[in-house]
Order: C-alpha cells, then structure tokens, then sequence
C-alpha cells in the first residue's frame, strides 16, 4: 500500500497478464475487436449466433429481432425453451455430482448441492407448486433469505412457466405487500427467518402483517420451516411448510417449454417518481446475456469456483448467482450471513476454505473491508482466486487499486461492471483477457451492447465531456417493459428527445481511449451502499406519518455506503427541537424502517419551518444537496422564496 499514492497520480494501466490471457476465452485485444467488429457488420446474426451458443432451444428460434413496434423489442420470439432446462437439465447426467452449490450459513455450516439434487429439488418444489394450482403465467412471490433454496424457488417457477418475483429480505412487510398486490401474485414462499450475523430476522411475521394489511391475490403461503418454526399466519390464505409442500412430490418434473418471450420473472426497482417499478424480463433473451456474460466477463470454467456475494433480492442475486453461473454448469458459494460476522474476515476465510476462483461483490463492501486493515486479509490463503469483480455503484480508484493488491495479490483483473436491473446482464465491462484496466472506469462497452454518451438531443458528446448514457440498439435481456405500465416503460426508457435511444439514468463520460466512466444518477435516484432508492419512495414515506406536514431527501456522499440518505422534515405544529427533535428522528428512523425497510432509514433528519422553495413552489434540491454535505449554498438564491430557512437548515439559528 506504500505506492498507493503514486499508483492513483500514475492513472496506472492494468493490462491482462499473459498467464490470464492464454487461458482466457477471449484472450486478446484482437479478439475482443473482432467480436466488436462482427456485432456491427451482422448485428442480428451476431446475437443469433450467441443465443444458440449459450442457449439450448427446444424450438429453435428463425426470427432473431422484431422490432416491429419498438420499443417493445421482441427477441427470439418463435423459439422455446425452458430455462431451468438450461440451468440443470442439460448439465445431466455428465454433471450429476458435480456441486451446483456450496451454500453456507451464518454460522458456517456448509452443504454442498450437486447438480442433481438441484434437479430433484427443483423438480419436487415445481410439483408442489403445481399442486397448489400454480400454471404458467402465474406470479408467485419469493420473500426468501440469501440460501440455495431460494433458488430452487426461483428455478422451480422458472420450470412450470410461472413468474417470479423475489422481493428482498429487508424490505418491510409494507414493500412486501405493494409488490404482491402489484403482481396479483397467488401464492408467496417465505421462511420463518434467518441468522444474519448472529441475530434472528423474522421473515414469516412480514408475511402476515402484509397479508393482514390486505393481499387479496394470494391463495397460498409456503414457507420454509428454517429456524424450525410453524406457520402462526392469521390471514384466509392457505398456509404449509415447504416440508408439508413437497412431501410424497416426485423427483421428475415435465418441464413446461414456453416462448421465449414468456416473462421469466418480475423485479421491483426504484425510479424518479414514488412507486418502486416492476421491470419484467424475458425467458429467452434474458438467458443468452446472462450465460454469455458469465462466459466472456467471469472467464466461467468448469473448474473455477465462483461467488457472487449479492442477494437475490437483487438484479445482481438474479443474474449471477441463479441464472447465469448455472446456465454454464459451474460451482458457486451462496453465503446466507455478512461480510463482518463473526469478524471481518469471514469473506477471506470463505474463500480460502472453499478455494473461490472468482468473485464478485459491491464497492461499499470492498471500502467496509478496506477499513479494517490490511492484516485482516493477509492473514488467509487467497491464492486461489483468479478474477475479481465488482458492481452497483463507481469504484473509487483507492478501493479498486486495494481489492487488486491487498485481495488480488496483484495477480487477478477487475472487472468493474456496469449494469442494471433493467439491463438483466452487464453491458460495459473488461473482458479480463481482452482490456486494459484503468481504475474507476468500467471500460467499453461488450461487443453487441451499442452504449454510447449523447447530449439531451442524442448527438454524441466530445471526448470528456458528460452527457446521458445510452444504449442505441436493443439487446437480448433488456427488459420488456413496466409490468402493468407500458406508458410508463415508453416515457422512461424511451423518451421522445432521444431518437429510439435506451436512457439509462446514469450520466458518464467517454475518455480518448473511448473508455466509459460512470458520473451517477441524472435522475432522483440515490445509490446507497449499491442499492437503488427513489428520493421520492422515501419522502413519500415520511410524509405518510401523521406528524409530517412535507419532506425532501436527498444523497449525501458516504465514504463507505456511497450516498447516505438525508431527510428535511416539516412537521405539523411547531418545529422541534431539543428533546423532542431526538424522539421526532428516532419516530421517523422506525417509521421508514417500517415503511420500506432498514435500507431507507435516512441517516440525518433535520427540521425546518419550511424547505427552500422557488416563488412558484417548487422544491430546490441543489441547494438542499449542498446544504445536507455542509456547504454553505451556493449559484443563485435569488428565486427564492424564503432565504432565511438556508440559515435554519444549516443548523445556524
Ligand atoms: O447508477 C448505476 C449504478 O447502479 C445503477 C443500477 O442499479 P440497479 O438497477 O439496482 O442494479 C445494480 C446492479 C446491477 C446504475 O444505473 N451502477 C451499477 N453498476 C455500476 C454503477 N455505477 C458505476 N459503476 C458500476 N459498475
């Protein structure tokens, strides 16, 4: 760490070291180009040939692109298939004791699940679902801890045609409960709870308040006597344990072949406006990113080892730890408890005693553990580990330049990727044996993914300039739309300024090397710890409490988290303060914890008589930014309504 400082002023380039490129699927500049190349001179044939590559059809597809009412793209549209055909099936019998899974617990029991046993898993809990009336089409919601069978949960859905939505665990039983009436799923698997970091979450309870509070969709609920307990749930829908659920269930399950656009599931994602949005992906097109980039951005093998620390709860659980890594057949860690328990280095004890080959987790996680020094990893054998990678949010090259030494031991590329929800696989990003490294920037964009930086009227922008990223063609796993809102998904993703162009949301900048660096959200969307919140989700939760007469949130940088939360609150009556503005904070702490989970929990609450306002009422959000990182404003005030209240906010009167 001595030459940290020179490294960062060196703008150091990382190239691919010949023993990782020899090896490597794509192992060289010229290959990667000639991908490039191929994907721009034949764009359909190119992903067609992908698709039946990584994909096995059960009728192959003849049309690749229909675009015929863009921008609701349709891909390999006459084609079926089924995925969790891909993801186990077709790994059979040559992978039958292969493990699919090492799952480990909070408290460090470990099970290995081999490809088999991930069939007769998924194929019994599929009956199961078939036997509480569970067809094709279908939404069943997944509200599952991090373990392996919330991924039998997943591909057994995946088996029988119905879609999935997997809310994460940390979501309150008030998320929980907008999103199962927002699918109108019928049945909902649960557990009781789970250990993380040694303390008990209860899951189940969730469940039934939410059900209390009124699901009228949901017939069923399973759930997974894990801490052993029994159902308690009170609501008029049908309850069992998972036991009960598949007991005398065959081990075989008929799998149903659906189209492959047939929805594969359903995941909810902050935006600008209030309601979280649930972005609906496909089954086939889905399948060919999320297989393919595993293969070309992971270097998967079927020797490596692979953990992907996310939760699948998440976009990145989705991709990379159900769907991707098992597509190619590998073997992959799925940890169920935290980064620090019972200390922080449980992620490099776990990757020596499993001999991880390649890993991929979040910034914030990287920076937690960067913090506790560096004896904590360099007392384990990390040896085996051969590629490192990161996702959610910008890497600081400080972080990058550690995960690469102090983890990497300077031997394993990183590959910084960026994606989304809406994405379903990464779209720029090293190919590890292909692109040089260059600190904090996610590099170029994968072959196919036609990514570019473009002003508010779609022209391209000069080198180093900012402006909106954009995707200018379709690609395979983009989402399909908004469930229940295609105006929405149009006006979002497909603004009428940009002419047929993907707005990502995020704003970036291309260097002279055409190399993409990520500047953050031209949206009000903050990224907290690489979890997406929507300003507007949280303010709508504040002023949900009977005491609160208005709120704005806004981001705050974090050094760990990345963008902490910082709420100005108006209450009704006077404006608290001493005493009473303590309990006020912790009251409204709880009420967004209840709201929307832990996760929104703003980390400062500050009181005003009123929040800077234009004369025409609207709420200055620049201001308040600087003001919540405590800088005195700044730029114009002049339009503004009620100058003093910058005084109040700022803690000076
Ligand atoms: O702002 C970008 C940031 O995370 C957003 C997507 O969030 P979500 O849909 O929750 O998916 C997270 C996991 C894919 C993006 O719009 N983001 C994601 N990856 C990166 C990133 N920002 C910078 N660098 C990245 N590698």
């Amino acid at each position: 760490m001595d030459n940290l400082e020179s490294i960062l002023s060196e703008n150091r380039v990382f190239s691919p070291s010949p023993e990782f490129s020899d090896r490597a699927r794509i192992g060289s500049r010229a290959a990667f180009d000639a991908l490039v190349a191929e994907a721009e001179r034949d764009f359909e044939g190119f992903w067609a040939r992908l698709a039946r590559e990584f994909v096995t059809w059960d009728t192959p597809f003849t049309q690749t692109l229909d675009d015929s009412n863009a921008p609701f793209f349709k891909w390999f549209a006459d084609g079926r298939l089924n995925v969790s055909v891909n993801c186990i099936d077709r790994h059979l019998p040559a992978k039958a004791d292969k493990t699919a899974i090492i799952g480990e617990s909070d408290d460090g029991t470990v099970t290995h699940i081999s490809y088999q046993e991930l069939h007769d898993r998924v194929a019994k809990f599929a009956n199961a679902l078939k036997a509480q009336g569970i067809e094709k089409g279908d939404r069943v919601v997944i509200y599952l801890p991090m373990i392996p069978d919330a991924t039998v949960a997943m591909l057994a859905c995946a088996r029988i045609g119905a879609i999935h939505s997997v809310v994460f665990g940390g979501f309150s039983a008030e998320a929980l409960r907008d999103r199962i009436n927002d699918t109108e799923a019928k049945l909902v698997i649960t557990a009781d709870g789970n250990m993380r970091g040694g303390k008990k979450v209860t899951l189940k309870g969730q469940v039934d308040k939410a059900l209390e509070h009124g699901c009228p969709s949901v017939e069923t609920v399973i759930m997974l006597e894990h801490l052993g307990g029994v159902p308690t749930g009170t609501s008029s829908a049908k309850e069992m344990t998972w036991a009960e659920a598949v007991d005398g269930q065959p081990a075989e399950c008929e799998p149903v072949m659906v189209e492959a656009e047939h929805p594969l599931f359903i995941l909810y994602t902050s935006g600008s406006t209030g309601k979280p949005k649930g972005i609906v992906h496909s089954s086939g097109g889905y399948l060919v990113n999320a297989a393919m980039t595993c293969s070309w951005v992971f270097d998967l093998n079927d020797d490596d080892v692979y953990w992907c620390t996310a939760d699948v709860g998440w976009i990145t659980g989705h991709t990379y730890v159900t769907y991707g890594p098992l597509a190619l057949g590998v073997t992959q860690v799925v940890f169920e408890g935290v980064p620090t328990y019972p200390d922080g280095g449980r992620f490099w004890d776990m990757v020596e005693r499993h001999k991880v080959s390649v890993f991929y987790t979040a910034p914030t996680a990287i920076r937690a553990l960067m913090k506790l020094g560096d004896e904590v990893p360099n007392k384990y054998d990390l040896s085996s580990l051969r590629l490192l990678g990161t996702v959610g949010e910008p890497i600081n090259p400080e972080a990058w330049v550690w995960y690469h030494q102090v983890i990497g031991g300077g031997r394993c590329p990183i590959t910084d990727t960026w994606w989304q929800t809406e994405t379903g696989a990464h779209a720029i990003a090293p190919i590890p044996g292909a692109i040089d490294l260059v600190p904090g920037s996610c590099t170029l964009p994968l072959p196919g993914i036609m990514a570019d930086v473009v002003d508010d009227h779609g022209k391209k922008v000069p080198t180093e300039s900012g402006g909106n990223l954009v995707i200018k063609r379709p690609w395979p796993s983009m989402l399909r739309t908004i469930w229940g809102d295609d105006e929405r998904f149009k006006r979002t993703y497909f603004p009428d300024n940009l002419p047929g162009y993907y707005l990502a949301g995020d704003s970036a900048r291309r260097d002279q090397d055409g190399y993409i660096w990520i500047m953050g959200r031209i949206d009000d969307v903050i990224n907290v710890s690489g979890h997406r919140l929507g300003t507007m989700e949280v303010e709508s939760a504040l002023v949900a409490h009977p005491d609160v007469a208005e709120a704005a949130v806004v981001g705050r940088p974090h050094d760990v988290k990345g963008e902490s939360i910082v709420a100005f609150v108006v209450v009704k009556g006077d404006r608290p303060q001493g005493d009473a503005a303590e309990a006020m904070v912790k009251t409204l702490r709880d009420w967004v914890t209840e709201q929307i989970g832990p996760i929104a929990k703003p980390d400062d609450i500050r009181f005003g008589d009123n929040l800077p306002k234009t004369r025409s009422g609207k709420i200055m959000r620049r201001l308040l930014r600087g003001i919540a990182k405590g800088e005195p404003p700044e730029g114009d005030t002049s339009t503004l309504e009620n100058p003093a209240i910058l005084e109040q906010l700022m803690g000076n009167d």
